[in-house]
């Protein structure tokens, strides 16, 4: 997807310099990136947030900025949290410190000029740092090309007079210029003052804009269509890589500590038997719904895998599986706190995954052929099981209030019933794609090959 990049001679050790966003989804695909450039001879710094400093990897140089700067100020919590909000102060209480980081490093490497900064999509903040400093920047996006076809027509939208959202009754409204999305699929959020919101996808428009180029963790074959839409629209070279998790899968991140076990007890279910559910890592939910998760997977009668991690569940009050379920779903069910859901997905046991779909986790099913009961909750994720449901046609959404009679009818038509039979073959001729455009002269590999030739061609 890239437009023209010259090729230029390779310069061993050529350094990168990153920045990811402090948030498993959006930390992983950039430590993923960072291993697929360091693979191909690019020598790696990554700036991270100090409060949470990734895991080592040998060979790369990490730089922590901001400390001192408590991770209250800068992560939300809470069942109202506003991740919008503070995303913008992420970018204000790390700028300062940012610029003073990599000033630093750049008077290290006198004589030696990185290549570039890829940094967040959210994080624009520092990329007009970078821009003071003369360094060039691309950016990550960590959601699909379809969400950020969604944040280009935002303003429009708004123009119309069609957000913020006016009338309910508008939610099901079919946007024609953005088919096959909803205007409710455009509501990001519901605790995020509209004003800020705008001023958010502003800012992470301006900043794929005034980059050198746009690096999107898809591929072709899957959103080609709106991939054209965004070379077209922003007027800067643009690469779809991914399925960077496959690319790299060593490259490894997990915020939290992962429970293998579940494994062992994935061997001993049948092919394509159990359902995975998880929600990923910023999603919620309240007590009463878990109580009907937890009933509707007991009363569907097969086998779960379900990850309830230690914030899931907002509540002031008590917090817990309901009586009398772990007696019901003993030896079928098995619950975690976290999982290693790439591996859950690939595993031969699973057959279908409850998902909030997050671009991760609709990535990672796509790519193990895995169908989806959709769930989502908030930013992309409305986008991305649209798609599920009504392009790719391998999930479908469990909608309105959470109720055990609908979950347990939900179940069974993934697993019981022929239309969950079609979504599994189309999921199996999607993961075949993914798997094709990975290999040598496939899309992404020739995308890869093309960004790698760009950066090393910026002027030294
Ligand atoms: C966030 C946003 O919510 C999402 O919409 C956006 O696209 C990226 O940033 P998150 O909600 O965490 O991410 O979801 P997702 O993108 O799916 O990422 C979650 C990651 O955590 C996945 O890579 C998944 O494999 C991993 N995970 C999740 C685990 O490793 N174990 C678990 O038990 C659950």
């Amino acid at each position: 997807m890239a437009s023209e990049a010259g090729k230029a001679p390779a310069i061993p050790g050529r350094r990168v310099l990153m920045f990811p966003l402090p948030f498993q989804g959006h930390l992983s695909p950039m430590l993923q990136l960072a291993d697929v450039l360091h693979a191909r001879g690019l020598r790696v710094t990554l700036f991270h947030a100090a409060f949470n400093a990734p895991d080592p990897v040998a060979g790369y140089r990490f730089v922590p900025v901001g400390a001192g700067v408590p991770a209250a100020d800068l992560v939300p919590t809470g069942s109202d949290a506003d991740f919008v909000g503070a995303l913008l102060r992420f970018n204000e209480r790390l700028q300062g410190a940012f610029q003073d980081s990599l000033r630093e490093v750049l008077e290290e490497e006198e004589g030696a000029r990185p290549a570039c900064l890829v940094l967040d999509s959210n994080l624009r903040g520092m990329q007009v740092v970078a821009d003071r400093l003369g360094v060039p920047t691309l950016v990550l996006r960590t959601g699909g090309a379809a969400c950020l076809v969604a944040y280009m027509a935002f303003p429009a939208l708004c123009d119309k007079g069609l957000l913020p959202l006016q009338d309910h009754a508008q939610l099901n409204m079919p946007l024609d210029d953005l088919q096959p999305l909803q205007l409710g699929d455009m509501v990001f959020s519901t605790t995020t003052p509209h004003e800020t919101m705008s001023n958010c996808l502003e800012r992470i428009m301006e900043s794929a804009r005034y980059s050198s180029g746009v690096i999107i963790n898809t591929f072709s074959e899957l959103e080609g269509a709106d991939l054209q839409k965004i070379i077209h629209g922003l007027g800067v070279p643009v690469y779809a890589v991914g399925p960077l998790h496959k690319i790299s899968p060593s490259a490894q991140s997990s915020m939290l500590d992962t429970d293998k076990t579940c494994l062992n007890w994935l061997d001993k279910q049948e092919v394509k038997s159990v359902l995975f559910v998880s929600i990923g890592s910023l999603a919620s939910m309240t007590q009463e719904e878990l109580v009907e998760t937890a009933w509707g997977l007991a009363n569907s009668c097969l086998p779960f895998l379900w990850v309830i991690r230690p914030n899931l569940v907002q509540c002031s009050g008590k917090v817990g599986l309901p009586e009398g379920f772990e007696e019901v779903t003993r030896g079928r069910g098995m619950v975690v706190s976290w999982a290693p859901q790439q591996e859950v997905l690939g595993h031969q046991a699973v057959g279908g995954f409850w998902t909030h779909n997050g671009w991760n986790s609709t990535l990672e099913s796509i790519c193990e052929g895995v169908p989806m009961i959709c769930r989502p909750h908030f930013a992309d994720q409305m986008i991305n099981a649209r798609y599920v449901q009504e392009v790719w046609k391998v999930g479908f959404e469990l909608e309105g209030k959470l109720e055990r009679g609908k979950i347990e009818r939900s179940v069974r038509k993934l697993f019981c019933q022929e239309e969950g039979g079609e979504m599994r073959r189309r999921a199996k001729d999607l993961e075949d794609k993914a798997t094709e455009c990975m290999k040598k002269g496939g899309s992404s590999e020739t995308r890869i090959n093309l960004l790698v030739d760009f950066m090393m061609s910026l002027p030294c």
